[in-house]
């Protein structure tokens, strides 16, 4: 049951204050909502249940922590990493102390968006985690916030921190002709996500004054980061609803469900699916519907998944 407040809304038993929970990217009306979302995801794609040891990064203000919480057991461990240090003390004031085995660290890395006063970067700060004990690491829009050097240096230790049948669940933007043309045409979102902005190697983003402010990039980028850290897609990614062209969505973003690298190429079923999906593409855009505001949009790139 919720209810709300003037500075705090009412979430699953705890007080959460106004402008942390706005810090997240959403408001009231729709936390919940999206809390169910991610954890009736992760459960589907990634087998959430008890007996796990789970790594959150960008963690927030306990979206995911505090109905984990129901769902991990007793010796179970979580770990949640945030930049934004107001939200990682709420989190360990209030949610650690119900619960020991849920603990919240503060990384102190410099983002313009948020936490402009940082001291560190990213590849500063390995996360303190053992080798090879992690089950599941969660990013809900954190990649979204990232570029490719800081991506890679996250993806290279979470390979270190997984088991071998770990699995990692990561939302984003992908970004192709198709989804491009929609995104620009429908802005369904309230931060005219258009990705104008071509960066370069695969990568665009949608506010040249806030570059972090929303991230994209094609899945060939995508493809490239995961490999260089040892990693594979477990399944073809999940497409979110955000740009507008797909419709029945499992996720507003889209889904990145990666694991260990320890076959040597990927499932067929992922390739079929990729080479489909391309074919598709090509013979869209060369069904040459008008461009919708003329700026330039990529041809389609094929991935090199391994
Ligand atoms: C859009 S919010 C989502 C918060 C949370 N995952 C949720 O769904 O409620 C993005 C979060 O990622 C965090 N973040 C951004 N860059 C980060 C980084 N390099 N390392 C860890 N967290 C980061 C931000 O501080 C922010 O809390």
């Amino acid at each position: 049951m919720m209810s709300k407040s003037k500075d705090l809304f009412s979430f699953e038993g705890y007080a959460i204050p106004l402008p942390l929970l706005m810090a997240t990217g959403g408001g009231p009306d729709t936390f919940s909502v999206i809390s169910e979302t991610h954890i009736r995801n992760i459960t589907e794609t990634c087998g959430l249940g008890p007996g796990m040891n789970v790594l959150e990064i960008g963690c927030g203000i306990g979206r995911d922590a505090i109905p984990l919480t129901k769902i991990l057991g007793p010796n179970d461990s979580y770990l949640g990493i945030d930049i934004i240090r107001d939200s990682i003390n709420w989190c360990s004031s209030n949610i650690s102390r119900r619960h020991s085995n849920f603990r919240f660290l503060h990384f102190d890395i410099k983002d313009q968006l948020h936490n402009p006063g940082g001291t560190f970067k990213t590849a500063d700060l390995p996360i303190p985690l053992e080798n090879s004990g992690t089950d599941l690491i969660i990013l809900q829009s954190v990649f979204t916030h990232m570029f490719e050097r800081d991506i890679v240096f996250y993806l290279q230790e979470f390979r270190r921190v997984l088991r071998p049948n770990g699995r990692i669940y990561a939302t984003c933007f992908i970004v192709d002709p198709l989804v491009l043309r929609s995104a620009r045409a429908t802005n369904l979102t309230q931060y005219d996500l258009s990705f104008k902005f071509s960066v370069g190697r695969g990568c665009y983003i949608n506010n040249p004054e806030v570059p972090a402010g929303a991230v994209a990039y094609e899945y060939d980028a995508i493809c490239r980061m995961v490999r260089r850290a040892g990693l594979l897609p477990a399944q073809d990614y999940l497409r979110g609803g955000w740009s507008g062209l797909y419709e029945n969505t499992k996720d507003g973003q889209d889904v990145l469900i990666l694991k260990p690298k320890t076959d040597s190429v990927p499932s067929h079923e992922i390739i079929d699916a990729q080479e489909a999906y391309l074919g598709a593409i090509e013979k869209r855009l060369d069904a040459s519907e008008p461009h919708y505001d003329g700026t330039p949009l990529p041809r389609p790139t094929k991935w090199k998944l391994w």
